[in-house]
């Protein structure tokens, strides 16, 4: 049995998810719409801590302003009622057809200050509902042809798009970051920042790199056939795991928005292990929401949606005691130690030393043995692994 979630495990969904119609490129949808306001008291009598959204997820795009604001008076309502705190804000810069060629990054220059205008406003809603991340997907910011796109000059776009958010939370004293979510394809043949290794880059270039991270999503890097733990180890090690997309992704193929877990299950439990315990040397850690970003499949009725919605927090939980009890283990412990896994926080020089000391160091060149390590020295890792795999499947303790 699943651990019961509480508003302490800081799980949240995106109305999408749970909301999606489960219309896709070859049927229509085979459910209908959800109420925002019940879907949020059903999700707190779930346990669920928070939401996020897009704008045209509360107000379908082009709404009055009055309907505007009743649609969000009703969301806050059901928020205040129940204790579900907003916890992220995205603006959709990809369903309506004057976002097919992007928003930001549009060839059609008109189209690229519609769709700065339409993120401002939505990072004043955002501060508004007191969102402390702003997620910045760019699913249509990219091409199909690589004549149709200037790359440098998107880049360019896109940067001065960034620095002109970064501009307008500070002057307004927001209290918000951004998080830049990649991934390699779909919608568009090609997407800009397509891993989060190349949106890392890109922070760096921007005038406030502090006020903008990343939320990476566990099938994104999968769809790329990255390995997202290891992302993630990455992205916290560069202090730029600003929020996280949790779902499931079986291979390089479209992008499945599984349920947590149900893809890679290995990668998923190493993933839970990094966030719940940190790297085995220590490191910097993700305190943020736990967030899911699937959907529920197409052959779901409403009780599968809200089965879904459980068997995400459920996965994530197990996973969570799994990670607890590997670590716990006396036998993991010491098959750690034996695969050095610990050695590697060992600095590889002395404090101070300088490459003529090394040079100097007979030990660690003329009179090393480099034949030991054929024939002997193995480092046990399949071991360790099969360790994991035991806990993984509640094989031990
Ligand atoms: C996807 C994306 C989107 C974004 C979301 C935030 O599955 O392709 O994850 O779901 O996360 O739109 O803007
Ligand atoms: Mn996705
Ligand atoms: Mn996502």
């Amino acid at each position: 049995m699943a651990p019961t979630p509480t508003a302490a495990d800081k799980f949240s969904f995106g109305l999408w998810t749970l909301g999606w119609t489960a219309q896709d490129p070859f049927g229509s949808a085979t459910r209908p719409p959800l109420d925002n306001p019940a879907a949020v008291r059903k999700l707190a009598e779930l346990g669920v801590w928070g939401i996020t959204f897009h704008d045209d997820d509360v107000f379908p795009f082009g709404s009055s302003d009055a309907d505007r604001q009743k649609a969000i008076d009703d969301l806050r309502a059901a928020c205040d009622e129940t204790g579900v705190v907003v916890e992220m804000v995205t603006t959709n810069l990809f369903s309506h057809p004057v976002f097919k060629d992007g928003g930001l990054t549009s060839n059609d220059r008109g189209v690229r200050r519609f769709a700065l205008r339409k993120v401002l406003r939505n990072i004043d809603l955002a501060a508004e509902l007191g969102a402390k991340t702003f997620v910045m997907w760019g699913g249509r910011e990219g091409a199909e042809y690589d004549s149709a796109k200037d790359i440098n000059a998107a880049l360019e776009r896109l940067r001065e798009a960034a620095n002109l958010l970064g501009d307008y939370v500070t002057d307004k004293g927001y209290d918000i970051k951004f998080a830049l979510e990649p991934k390699p394809n779909e919608p568009r043949g090609d997407i800009l920042l397509p891993t989060l290794g190349h949106a890392i880059a890109f922070i760096d270039s921007l005038e406030r790199p502090e006020l903008v991270g990343l939320n990476p999503e566990v099938g994104h890097e999968q769809m790329a056939g990255l390995n997202f733990t290891a992302g993630i180890a990455q992205a916290l090690f560069h202090g730029k795991l600003f929020h996280i997309d949790l779902n499931g992704q079986r291979g390089i193929k479209y992008d499945q928005d599984l349920v947590f877990g149900h893809g890679d299950l290995h990668n998923a439990f190493s993933l839970v292990d990094l966030l719940e315990n940190g790297s085995p040397n220590g490191g910097p850690r993700y305190d943020g929401a736990r967030h899911f970003d699937y959907k529920p499949s197409r052959t779901e009725d409403e009780n599968g949606v809200w089965d879904s919605v459980k068997a995400n927090m459920s996965m994530y939980l197990l996973l969570k005691e799994r990670a607890a009890a590997f670590r716990a283990d006396p036998e993991v412990q010491e098959a750690l130690e034996a695969a050095r896994v610990y050695e590697l926080g060992q600095t590889t020089l002395g404090e101070g030393e300088t490459a003529d000391q090394l040079i100097a160091d007979r030990s660690a060149f003329e009179d090393f043995n480099a034949d030991a390590y054929f024939g002997g020295k193995g480092f046990g890792f399949v071991r360790l692994q099969q360790l994991a795999s035991e806990h993984l499947m509640g094989a031990r303790g």
